[in-house]
């Protein structure tokens, strides 16, 4: 029996310990936010957070995991509370097909928690293991710097707030 912390919920599962966390969450848990593309670690829609690190859950087995955080799209807001990179991503409406936007959104994610004020050299290493085959790469990289002000907002509120 494995233990999995998900989005602040914990899971307990007897699946086998080498399934992939992606089967887990779509299957068991009901969470479709990440979606499976290519399974072999090179398209990134399969993106989550474990301890806030970016992994690819297709390739990732659950017996990985047993004492880490994982955090999916809806641990960051929900379709009535976007969390402000979900915002920005639909505020510039960044998606097309949107198959690839929540590995991009996680991967935005992970970055700003790290650097709230990336340069665009930053923001483009961080989102180079996901693809988007639509195309829709300057719309992406504007809703990170979107999200990236609304980041820097959120610090210098806190900072003020903690005087
Ligand atoms: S589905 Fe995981 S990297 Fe493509
Ligand atoms: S929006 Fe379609 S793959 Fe990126």
């Amino acid at each position: 029996m494995i233990t999995l912390r998900v989005n602040g919920s914990t899971l307990e599962t007897d699946s086998d310990p080498e399934t992939p966390l992606l089967y887990v969450l779509r299957n068991d848990m009901e969470l479709n936010g990440a979606k499976f593309g290519c399974g072999l670690g090179q398209c990134g829609s399969c993106t989550v957070l474990a301890d806030n690190m970016p992994i690819f859950s297709c390739l990732t087995p659950i017996a990985m995991l047993a004492d880490r955080d994982v955090t999916t799209l809806e641990g960051l807001g929900s379709i009535d509370a976007p969390g402000p990179v979900q915002r920005a991503f639909i505020e510039e409406q960044a998606a097309q097909c949107g198959y690839c936007i929540p590995g991009m959104i996680m991967r935005a994610h992970a970055l700003l928690m790290k650097n709230s004020a990336p340069d665009e050299a930053a923001i483009r290493d961080a989102l180079e293991p996901s693809l988007c085959r639509c195309g829709t790469h300057m719309r992406i990289l504007r809703a990170v710097r979107r999200a990236s002000e609304g980041f820097q907002e959120q610090t210098s509120a806190a900072r003020e707030r903690n005087r």
